[in-house]
């Protein structure tokens, strides 16, 4: 049986189980044709269906993933009311010249007596890693299992997680997991603020200020490129972000590109980072700053 059958009206053939997963990719290999992944947690958008076109130009044949995966969510956080649209995201994903979805559910990710975790450090340091302590080993965890699952050549990740692309990036070399691991530059709206599923969760007066994020970042990396002294740059966002009505604010970090080490100056490629709330939404989004000097 071929996985299109279970769904007959899908626009691409949905894969449920392991076994149909690996079916499907067992056939591309005899074709001799290679595979990209792109794991996503669904309610797709633009940033979304550019990793889906990346992908494409990586390799013969691409497979998005939607799990909306509970180990990586907090019991406060947003799992429950997480948007969810896997009939609209097929759709969107076909569009966007994907060959075929893996949605399994919980239960075949996480079946009864599941008893397995993976321990992240280095890049999973501070960050969101302090403010969301549960996060990167789930993401870790979720990630593994997709890559094991499918074992694809290549798999394909947004900057708009710049903390968790480095993280995959590190358990993936620590693990010996031969997968290539790829990064997407942000996709934005045409005001610069970064999609994201949860930008659903603003309101259109909120919708309106949260581009200052972005601008506060991109001011403040343009500041450091010319010599510019890291505090005086990091107070620089939050001033701007607080006056725009960003609410609290999780962190506003400068950190090396590579490492994610904190550091004082750009000596080396680095990176600003910040997380802040605007009404219901907590916001992320992270700049590159070039080596002063
Ligand atoms: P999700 O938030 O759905 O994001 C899926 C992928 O899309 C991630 O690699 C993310 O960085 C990328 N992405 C999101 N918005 C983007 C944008 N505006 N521009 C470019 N890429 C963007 O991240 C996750 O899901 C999950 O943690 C996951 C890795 C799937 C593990 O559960």
């Amino acid at each position: 049986m071929t996985p299109t059958a279970a769904q007959p009206s899908s626009p691409l053939p949905i894969m449920k189980t392991v076994g149909d997963l690996r079916a499907q990719v067992a056939a591309w290999r005899r074709d001799g044709l290679t595979v990209a992944l792109v794991p996503t947690m669904g309610a797709l958008h633009d940033g979304h269906l550019g990793l889906v076109r990346r992908a494409r130009d990586l390799a013969d044949r691409v497979v998005a993933t939607i799990f909306v995966n509970p180990t990586q969510f907090a019991p406060h956080e947003d799992f429950d009311r997480y948007p969810r649209d896997e009939a609209g995201d097929a759709t969107k994903l076909a569009g966007a010249g994907c060959h075929a979805l893996y949605a399994p559910d919980v239960r075949a990710m996480y079946p009864q007596g599941f008893a397995t975790a993976i321990s992240v450090g280095g890049p999973a340091e501070g960050l969101c890693g302090t403010f969301r302590p549960q996060m990167f080993g789930g993401v870790a965890l979720v990630v593994t299992k997709l890559f094991l699952q499918a074992l694809p050549d290549v798999a394909v990740f947004g900057e708009k997680d710049y903390q968790q692309l480095m993280v995959i990036r590190r358990f993936t070399r620590d693990l010996d997991i031969p997968v290539r691991v790829e990064g997407l530059p942000t996709v934005r709206e045409a005001d610069g603020l970064a999609m994201s599923s949860r930008n659903a969760y603003l309101s259109a007066d909120e919708r309106s200020r949260a581009p200052e994020l972005y601008r506060a970042l991109t001011a403040a990396a343009e500041a450091l490129a010319r010599g510019g002294e890291a505090d005086g740059a990091l107070t620089a966002i939050r001033s701007r972000i607080a006056e725009a009505g960003f609410g609290s604010i999780d962190y506003v970090e400068l950190r090396d590109a590579e490492t994610l080490e904190p550091v004082t100056a750009a000596l080396r490629p680095a990176r600003l980072l910040a997380a802040a709330w605007m009404g219901k939404a907590r916001l992320i989004d992270n700049v590159g700053v070039p080596p002063s000097l």
